[in-house]
């Protein structure tokens, strides 16, 4: 009965925000500038180094500048909600489903067949997108306040171990901040750090629950914008994991009127 109750709680936040269908010239456009980016690519040698890297990789200035800068302007029109959680994270967020309404190429991007085809041939296991009304889909994370930072922590999302990935790609960088990632935690190879920085352009993609990762401080006078994508490879959940990852987004991120309304 409760699980039932649960499913009911569910269903009604997640129809609240219906998503808007992408316009068609843009989809095409986005569509057609993952193609031409991966047609660059080797992609069987981007797999092994991906692999050898304890599922990992970043790809320098990938996204061309024009897109992204107009990807930005989307984001810069936005009302994003602040969200503090003190010595573990502080930045400003637009989740899912604003994004949705007011970011058609972010939406674009986020959605494209074409992203999703290469990323299942690089994992080698099917790649689908999350649910319409799950603000972690697709979010911008922007630090602009000096200190703003993440600590560090696995994307699980509320997915099986494994199960989870994750695509950060950099819309904006003029800072000092860095992206700081511990390979192989998790396969028993020799734990090796990195310290990255995310030029705009910038796609880095690893599994959530492999890659221990975390986001330098900001320095004064500095901002970093970065476009989080997220898929997996099962993302259905229990009725009772949908709510407590809702409820505990709106927490950490979104703020308590995402439960019913989108995060703004
Ligand atoms: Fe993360």
């Amino acid at each position: 009965m409760m699980e039932r109750f649960a499913g009911r709680v569910a269903i009604r936040i997640g129809d609240v925000i219906a998503p808007l269908p992408v316009p068609a010239p843009i989809q095409n456009e986005v569509d057609a500038m993952w193609r031409a980016v991966f047609g660059r690519l080797d992609l069987p040698a981007l797999r092994d180094q991906f692999f050898a890297d304890g599922e990992f990789l970043m790809l320098d200035r990938l996204v061309p500048a024009a897109l992204v800068e107009r990807a930005l302007a989307e984001i810069d029109d936005a009302r994003p909600t602040r969200s503090k959680v003190p010595f573990v994270r502080a930045a400003r967020h637009v989740g899912w489903r604003t994004l949705q309404r007011i970011a058609p190429i972010s939406t674009a991007l986020y959605k494209s067949s074409v992203f999703i085809d290469w990323m299942t041939e690089l994992v080698g296991q099917p790649m689908q997108l999350k649910h319409p009304s799950d603000d972690h889909a697709c979010a911008t994370y922007e630090y602009e306040r000096a200190g703003d930072h993440m600590r560090f922590h696995y994307d699980t999302c509320g997915c099986d171990d494994g199960a989870s990935y994750s695509q950060l790609l950099s819309l904006h960088d003029r800072s000092t901040q860095r992206l700081v990632v511990d390979l192989h935690t998790t396969d028993g190879k020799p734990i090796e750090r990195r310290t990255l920085q995310t030029l705009p352009g910038t796609l880095t993609l690893f599994c959530g629950s492999k890659v221990w990762h975390a986001v330098s401080p900001l320095g004064r006078h500095e901002r970093r914008v970065i476009l989080s994508m997220s898929y997996a490879t099962d993302p259905s959940m229990t009725p009772w994991r949908w709510l407590y990852e809702n409820v505990k987004d709106a927490l950490l991120y979104f703020g308590p009127l995402s439960l019913i309304k989108g995060d703004r």
